[in-house]
């Protein structure tokens, strides 16, 4: 029996610890590479058999105990007609950028099943070829989505969005209502097809002060929360660089945290007390390094989560293109292997 990752959302007795990687998909794999000389990103995510067909890829391949869904975080601004592209190195490239309040107008509300129909086609055809291994859907969180939009692409210092920020917060609140509306809808329509648990990416908040975090972002993703709650699914709530915010985005009210490797597990649920399941957080570089590295690094992850109930093992941030892909298969077969919790 492979470790139940469900019951580990709701720091249940897992029976070992689950483990699953953040961009398990992707340009690592040769067979990943080979239907990407055809089609883009974007088509992929477009097309139910392709998505279905590379969604399914690391679930066979490495014995993981979650699937998650092929798209990205910028499908449902797409859908609901903001122009950008993915440019390959580089990320999201945004046609017109945001620059003044009017520009919200262009967010209208998502209606999933007229603007995105795919993405449930996708996640209902994937569901049916998982066997019960469960499906986690994903959206981007508003504060991330507003960042593309408002800088145009992506950022180091995100100052236009900081500065929108600062200067005109009730603009900036109206923006990150709007995008939590959009993903909550993309959520819910995922949920609804069969997706069994939900990550919210949120990856560049830590750029955010914890006094900017508290006062501008965390009542907006207190809202997003607590609807998704209605869906009575766990709850992944993800950032990167977030060792300064994770007492604030424990307030948010998802059932799990996801921490990157600049932060010790043990710290981590120190700061964020045990009303929360944990995931992560080998750092994606040490995959690229020697095996004993890769094997003491797992370890030391491990070793720091205690075999606490509530683990999910997983990387810090998203595979690496250069990583090999036997290295994840044998961290799958490692933390499979660590005795179960207490
Ligand atoms: O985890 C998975 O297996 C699902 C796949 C996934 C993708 N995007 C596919 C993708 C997920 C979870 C995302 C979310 C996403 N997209 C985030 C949040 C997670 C994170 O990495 O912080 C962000 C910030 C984006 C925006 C985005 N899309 C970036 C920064 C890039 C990378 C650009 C590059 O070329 O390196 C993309 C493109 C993208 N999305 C790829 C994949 C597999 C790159 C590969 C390709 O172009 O085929």
């Amino acid at each position: 029996m492979s470790p139940d990752f469900l019951a580990a959302c709701r720091r249940q007795p897992a029976g070992g610890t689950p483990v699953w990687f953040m961009r398990q998909a992707g340009r690592y794999q040769p067979e990943y590479r080979k239907i990407r000389e055809r089609r883009s990103l974007l088509e992929i995510c477009a097309l139910p058999d392709i998505c279905t067909e590379v969604t399914l890829l690391p679930v066979h391949q490495l014995g993981v105990d979650a699937a998650i869904l092929f798209s990205d975080i910028t499908v449902p601004l797409l859908a609901v007609g903001v122009h950008l592209r993915i440019e390959e190195n580089v990320g999201p490239v945004i046609e017109r950028p945001f620059t003044s309040a009017q520009d919200i107008e262009r967010l209208r509300p998502l209606v999933p099943e007229e603007d995105e129909p795919y993405v449930s086609a996708a996640v209902g055809q994937i569901v049916s070829e998982l066997n019960g291994l469960p499906l986690i859907g994903f959206g981007g969180g508003p504060f991330t989505l507003a960042s593309y939009l408002v800088e145009g692409g992506p950022s180091r210092q995100y100052l236009k969005v900081k500065g929108l920020m600062w200067e005109d917060p009730a603009t900036f609140r109206r923006l990150l209502e709007r995008l939590a509306e959009i993903t909550f809808a993309h959520l819910e329509a995922q949920v609804r097809a069969g997706a069994a648990a939900l990550q919210i990416f949120d990856s560049w908040i830590g750029s955010l002060t914890p006094y900017d975090y508290r006062t501008h972002v965390l009542p907006v993703m207190q809202g997003l929360f607590a609807r998704l709650r209605s869906l009575s699914v766990p709850t992944i709530y993800f950032g990167v660089e977030t060792a300064g915010l994770l007492p604030l985005m424990a307030e948010a009210g998802a059932d799990a945290l996801g921490v990157d490797w600049r932060v010790d597990l043990a710290e981590a649920w120190r700061v964020v007390g045990t009303r929360h399941a944990i995931q992560g957080n080998l750092d994606p570089a040490l995959l690229l390094g020697p095996w004993p590295e890769v094997e003491r690094g797992t370890r030391r992850v491990l070793a720091a989560a205690n075999a606490r109930p509530g683990h999910i093992f997983n990387l810090g941030h998203g595979v690496l293109p250069t990583t090999p892909p036997d290295i994840l298969r044998r961290v799958v077969d490692l933390v499979h292997a660590s005795p179960a919790e207490m």
